[in-house]
C-alpha cells in the first residue's frame, strides 16, 4: 500500500505531466497558425507522449492500492515570440520537470518506498532522453541560424517523428 505523503506527490506529479502536455498542445496549435506543420506535428506527438506519462502514473498509484485525485490544470500560454522561443521554453520546461522527477525519488527514499523508487527511475532515464531531443532542436536552429529557408528544412525533418 502506497503512502499517504508519496500518494499526494504524485497525484502532483500527474497533474505536472498533463499540464506539460497541455502546453505542447497549445504550442503546436501555435506552430500549426504558422504554418509549420512539422514542427506542429512533433509537439503533437510530445504532447501525447506526456499524456502517457501522467497515466504511466495514474497506473502505479492504483496498482499500489492508492487514489487518484484529478485537479485543475493551470491554462497555458497560447502566443510566443517564434518558434525558436517555444524550443527555448520546451527545454527549460523539461529541465523543470526533471527537478520534479528528483523531489520524488528523494521523497521515495525518505519514505522507503522501495517500489516507487524502482517505478520512478523509468522517468529519470525518460527525462535524459526528453531534455536531449529539446535540445537536438534547439541545435539544428542554431545550425541553420545562417540559411535562407533553414526553418523549413528543420520542419520537413521534424515532420517525420514517429
Ligand atoms: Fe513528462 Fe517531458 O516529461
Amino acid at each position: 500500500m502506497i503512502g499517504k505523503k508519496m500518494e499526494v506527490a504524485l497525484n502532483e506529479q500527474i497533474n505536472a505531466e498533463l499540464y506539460s502536455s497541455y502546453l505542447y498542445l497549445s504550442m503546436s496549435a501555435y506552430l500549426e497558425s504558422l504554418n509549420l506543420r512539422g514542427f506542429a506535428h512533433w509537439m503533437r506527438v510530445q504532447a501525447r507522449e506526456e499524456e502517457g506519462h501522467a497515466l504511466k502514473i495514474y497506473d502505479h498509484i492504483i496498482e499500489r492500492g492508492g487514489r487518484v485525485t484529478l485537479g485543475a490544470v493551470e491554462a497555458p500560454p497560447t502566443e510566443w515570440d517564434s518558434p525558436l522561443a517555444v524550443f527555448e521554453q520546451v527545454a527549460s520546461h523539461e529541465q523543470k520537470v526533471t527537478g520534479l522527477i528528483n523531489e520524488l525519488v528523494d521523497l521515495a527514499t525518505s519514505e522507503n518506498d522501495h517500489a516507487t523508487r524502482s517505478f520512478l527511475q523509468w522517468f529519470v532515464d525518460e527525462q535524459v532522453e526528453e531534455e536531449d531531443s529539446a535540445n537536438q532542436v534547439l541545435e539544428k536552429f542554431r545550425l541553420v541560424a545562417a540559411a535562407p529557408g533553414g526553418l523549413f528544412m528543420i520542419d520537413r525533418e521534424l515532420a517525420e517523428r514517429k
